[in-house]
């Protein structure tokens, strides 16, 4: 392919994604039992998932998970499994950083339309401790999006949130990579703390507003 050609190409590539972008910032998320919950209606939130909640800031959930939608936008690693079939782990942030690096369509790249606000990518370098680093997902409508994790290995929420739970350094298992962060802990693995943080996930979601 020509230079040209692949300048078009990539034009065209940008031009797509762009246009995608703009349509999904005007798609919303609807009231969820837990927005309600959060306006001062009380009984929105159903018991199980009343009692989730007290779970979810005592075992550190919020730590991670915060804010309109529940997410730090920040990047840790909770070692969770990779899922690729030659048993390797996923080195997250690590490897995308560099890939990030040399990708034509970055913020601050050629086809950005605001240069300025991605001036930070430049000082960005892979460091050891983003080795097996993800960004955190928001949760809102969770509960709909299985299976999960960033390598599909939970094919269920009780499974993922036994894997919390437990709260154990997998460094040297396969499919993990890179340290545990700090906030992971064990916390009770009790049928209830497990069954109220499921109906807390559940009450997280509620149907898109499409303009
Ligand atoms: C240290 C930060 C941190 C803490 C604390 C934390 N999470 Fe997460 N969570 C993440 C990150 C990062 C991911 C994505 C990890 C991956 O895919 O490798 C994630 C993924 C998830 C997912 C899967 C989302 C998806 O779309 O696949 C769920 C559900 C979840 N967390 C719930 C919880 C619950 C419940 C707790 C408390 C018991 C919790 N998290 C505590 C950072 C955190």
């Amino acid at each position: 392919m020509s230079a040209d050609d692949r300048r078009a190409v990539d034009r065209i590539f940008t031009n797509v994604g762009k246009s995608i972008a703009a349509f999904e910032r005007t798609v919303t998320q609807g009231e969820s039992p837990f927005d309600r919950y959060a306006r001062g209606e009380i009984g929105a939130l159903p018991v199980a998932a009343r009692d989730g909640l007290g779970i979810y800031f005592e075992s550190g959930c919020a730590q991670c998970h915060h804010g309109p939608s529940l997410s730090d936008d920040s990047f840790h690693n909770i070692h969770f499994d990779s899922g690729r079939i030659d048993l390797q782990p996923d080195l997250g942030r690590f490897e995308g950083v560099d890939a990030l690096r040399g990708s034509p369509f970055r913020a601050d790249g050629v086809f950005s339309d605001s240069p300025s606000t991605g001036a930070h990518l430049r000082r960005l370098t892979p460091v050891e401790s983003m080795r097996g680093q993800f960004h955190t997902p928001s949760l809102r409508n969770v509960s709909r999006t299985g299976p999960w994790g960033h390598g599909g290995t939970f094919n269920n929420l009780r499974e993922l949130i036994t894997h919390y739970a437990e709260g154990r350094d997998r460094r040297g298992d396969l499919r993990t990579t890179g340290e545990l962060d700090p906030a992971i802990g064990p916390f009770h693995r009790v049928e209830s703390t497990i069954t109220s943080l499921m109906a807390l996930l559940q009450a997280f979601a509620a149907p898109p507003v499409v303009p």
